[in-house]
Formats: structure tokens, C-alpha cells, sequence
């Protein structure tokens, strides 16, 4: 086979014969990627002509092509929109120690009753892997364990097994022989996944992918792989707590909103399935500077602390600091709050911060953050049991939010008693039984109630 290796800029497109630390055409550095064309009859999969296919009519197309699975971890098969779907390519995206690994075991271990699985490991040894099986009680030997890099060997062994699930831990460690660049690199990283794609729709099978999310938080590179499979998710969470988030950041076979708990324990991950639970234990009670909303993510009402803390500055410009809301948001509330209810906070550093991992780019979580830099301001805490939902308009007003009903059910459901809402006309059908209503038009008017 024929092979012919090129370098392409990633910035202006341009291809060279050969590396080079600036692009000639654009100025850039540090931009040029490798990539292999393959020039042969003969291609690597299989060695087989590929299948051209005619179109068909819309009409003709069968609505059961769609096979999904279960994976056993009900807050994964939200995620990706209810179970895994045969033959697709499932990106786990993840700080290194998360535990990326430890989530799919346990998924092979739900699937090794009626599957049969290739488990490819570029990382651990296979010793190291039947330990951390030992740990998570999970009994996996039924399953088929390969620890090699090199992609020409994966995919002859994928071929040979016919797996119905494919694990690749991780994408980082892999490499074609026909390349030059070291795994890891983008090039490395694209190719190889071209081919495990081209392998899951030929062959039907559902690829898992784990790949580290390096420092600038994209996976291997900005962004290079998620055009080419199926379902990015991502593996979130600090190590300092032991919770872990896993979101979808793109899905073509669900939503992108839904959101899944675990928390990590001795013997592996378990699932929360009750996550406002756990957004608000060991919330300080009686304390200036916090305050509780409900936000929605995917379908599912979760609540969330939001705490502030604003101390007099010592600087000319004053600090900024926003930690799961976004930090323009949070600016333009600061001044909202300034300029309408006359608060100096120009004067002040602020830091805001959402307890839990969570990230709330909901508008609908505004009236708490305000509520909690007020409380802050003002050095006068709010009530233990009093949530708010509500967003914040540019004028002071507080606008409506969708599913009022939902949030208000939850809030209900988790003892709060109180609960500040958009000024609705008396329009608020059923409020859950022993929860006191407070409807508010204007941030004003929820501070004069709050701080009276
Ligand atoms: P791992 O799945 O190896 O992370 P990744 O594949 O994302 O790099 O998990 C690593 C961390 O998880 C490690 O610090 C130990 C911890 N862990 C537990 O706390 N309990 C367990 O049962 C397992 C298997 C791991
Ligand atoms: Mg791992």
C-alpha cells in the first residue's frame, strides 16, 4: 500500500510536504498537522473495497435501524439518551484520574452476560486491570483483554473477535504505523479515530473512547474529534469531593442537556439519583452571602447553593471571580445591582461560586446569585429555608422562567418553605402544600422582603 504523508495548517488550511514551526502562507506557529492519505485499491479495514451505497428513498428509510442498550447505570443511559445505540462512537472525555476507566468497566461488567467485549487498554497492564475489577466486584472473564497500541493490530483483532462493544482506553496511547507524529497528536489522534469509526459502522459495533482532556480542556487538542463521533461526554468533577458530573456535549441521539451524578466510593462509582440531596449537604446555615435555586438540567429539577462573598478591594480595578456561572453573566448582574438598588459594589472584589461542580448557564438561576451577593453586601444572612428563582433583566426586573411548576415541586420536596418567584398575577397553578409564595417584580422589591 501506498501511503503519502502531508502536513496541513489548522489555521489557514495550506498542505506542505513536510513540518515546519511556522505556517509559510499565514504566519502561524505551531499550527501544522499530520495527515496520510492512503493511495492504494486496498484499504487497511479489512482490505476490502469499500461498499458504495445508492441513495434511497426518505421513505423507505426503517425507523427500528436504531437498536440502543442499557448500560446498567441509569444516570449514563440519560445521558446518552436512553441506553447506548449499536454501532455508534461514544466519546468519554476526562481529566486523567476521574475515573473514566473505572465507569466503563462497570459498564462491561453490566454487558457481559449477553455480549462480547473488547476491552483494548494502551495505559494499564492487563495485571492492573484484573485488580481494579477485583475492586469494583465486577466479573469480567468473559471478556476479552488487549493491551496493544498499534491500530493495525486493534482492528485485525476487532475483526477477528467481532465484538459487540469495543472499549479503547485510551485514544491518546494509539498509533498508525503510517504516521510520523507520536501518539498523542493530533494527527495520531484523528487518524486513529477515523478508523475506529469506519470500523463501528461496518461492523455494527458500539465504540467507547476514552480520552484525557488535556489542559486547555478540549479532548487531545481543540476540539479535533468531536465532529467525527456519534456522543461527546464528559467525565466531571474535583478531586478533592468525591461526586463526579458526566454531561453530553453533543448527541445524535438525544438531548445535550441531560446530566448524570455518580459518586466514587472505595468499590467503584454508584449513581445519585437524587442529586439536589447532595448539592446541599453541609450547607452553612444562618451565614450571610448564600442562597439556594433551582435549576433544570435536561428534564430533571436540580437545586443548587450559590454563595458569594464580597470583600472591600485593594485594588484600582476591583477582582472578578465567577466559578460555575459564567463571569460576564455575573458582571452584568453586579452591575445590575449597583445601579438599581444603589449597592457600592464597584468598590468591592467579588467572588461567586456554585457549591457541588455544578455549572448553571440557566438565566433563571440570576435572582439567586443577586440574592446572594446582596445578603453578602449587607452582611445579613437569608433564611435557611427560602429558595429563589427568578432571571434579572438589565432594568432590575425579575422575568419568568420556564417550568416554575417543576422547580417549585422540588423546592417543596427538599423542606424549603419559602420560595421568591417572578411576579406571575395570581397565574402560579397549585403551589406545593405548605409553601409560602413570594412574588417579586424587581430585585428591589425581593431585597425589601429579604432585608426589611
Ligand atoms: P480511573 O478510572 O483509573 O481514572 P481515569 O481512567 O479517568 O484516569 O480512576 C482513578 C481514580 O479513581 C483513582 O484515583 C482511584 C479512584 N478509584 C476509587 O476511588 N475507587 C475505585 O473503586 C476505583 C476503581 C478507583
Ligand atoms: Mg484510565
Amino acid at each position: 500500500m501506498k501511503t503519502k504523508t502531508t502536513f496541513y495548517c489548522t489555521q489557514c488550511g495550506n498542505e506542505y510536504p513536510r513540518w515546519m514551526g511556522k505556517c509559510p502562507a499565514c504566519g502561524a506557529w505551531d499550527t501544522l498537522v499530520e495527515q496520510v492519505e492512503k493511495t492504494s485499491a486496498v484499504r487497511k479495514d479489512g482490505g476490502k473495497q469499500p461498499v458504495r451505497k445508492s441513495a434511497v428513498l426518505f421513505g423507505e428509510v426503517r425507523e427500528d435501524s436504531e437498536i440502543r442498550f442499557f448500560t446498567g447505570l441509569r444516570e449514563l443511559d440519560r445521558v446518552l439518551g436512553g441506553g447506548a445505540v449499536k454501532g455508534s462512537l461514544v466519546l468519554v472525555g476526562g481529566a486523567p484520574g476521574i475515573g473514566k476507566s473505572t465507569l466503563l468497566m462497570q459498564v462491561c461488567g453490566h454487558f457481559i452476560e449477553d455480549k462480547s467485549i473488547l476491552y483494548v487498554t494502551g495505559e494499564e497492564s492487563e495485571r492492573q486491570l484484573k485488580l481494579r475489577a477485583e475492586r469494583l466486584g465486577v466479573d469480567l472473564n468473559g471478556m476479552y483483554l488487549l493491551a496493544e497500541t498499534n491500530m493495525d493490530a486493534i482492528l485485525s483483532d476487532c475483526e477477528r473477535l467481532e465484538p459487540d462493544i469495543l472499549v479503547i482506553d485510551s485514544i491518546q496511547t494509539l498509533y498508525d504505523d503510517d504516521m510520523t507524529s507520536a501518539p498523542g497528536s493530533i494527527g495520531q489522534v484523528k487518524e486513529c479515530t477515523m478508523q475506529l469509526m469506519r470500523f463501528a459502522k461496518s461492523s455494527g459495533t458500539t465504540v467507547f473512547i476514552i480520552g484525557h482532556v488535556n489542559k486547555e480542556g478540549a479532548i487531545a487538542g481543540p476540539r479535533v474529534l468531536e465532529h467525527m463521533v456519534d456522543c461527546v461526554l464528559y467525565f466531571e468533577g474535583s478531586n478533592s469531593s468525591s461526586h463526579r458530573i458526566i454531561r453530553a456535549s453533543k448527541n445524535r441521539f438525544g438531548s445535550t442537556n441531560e446530566l448524570g451524578v455518580f459518586e466514587m466510593h472505595e468499590n467503584g462509582l454508584s449513581e445519585v439519583l437524587n442529586p439536589s440531596e447532595i448539592m446541599l449537604t453541609g450547607r452553612p446555615e444562618n451565614v450571610p452571602g448564600t442562597c439556594v435555586t433551582c435549576v433544570i438540567e435536561g428534564t430533571r429539577p436540580i437545586l443548587a447553593e450559590i454563595q458569594a462573598l464580597l470583600s472591600t478591594s485593594g485594588y484600582s480595578v476591583p477582582r472578578r471571580n465567577s466559578n460555575g456561572i459564567d463571569v460576564n453573566r455575573t458582571m452584568m448582574l453586579l452591575a445590575v445591582l449597583e445601579k438599581r438598588c444603589g449597592l457600592k459594589i464597584s468598590g468591592c472584589d467579588s467572588y461567586i461560586n456554585v457549591i457541588g461542580g455544578l455549572y448553571l448557564d440557566e438565566p433563571a438561576s440570576d435572582l439567586a446569585a443577586v440574592l446572594a451577593v446582596a445578603s453578602s453586601y449587607r452582611d445579613k444572612p437569608i433564611e435557611n429555608t427560602l429558595a429563589a428563582v427568578g432571571e434579572v433583566g438589565l432594568t432590575g426586573e425579575i422575568r419568568m422562567v420556564r417550568n416554575l411548576e417543576q422547580r417549585l415541586a422540588e423546592i417543596s420536596r427538599l423542606g424549603f418553605t419559602k420560595c421568591i418567584v417572578p411576579r406571575q398575577r395570581g397565574k402560579i397553578k397549585l403551589p406545593p402544600e405548605g409553601m409560602e409564595i413570594i412574588e417579586a417584580g424587581s430585585i428591589r422589591e425581593a431585597m425589601q422582603y429579604l432585608f426589611r
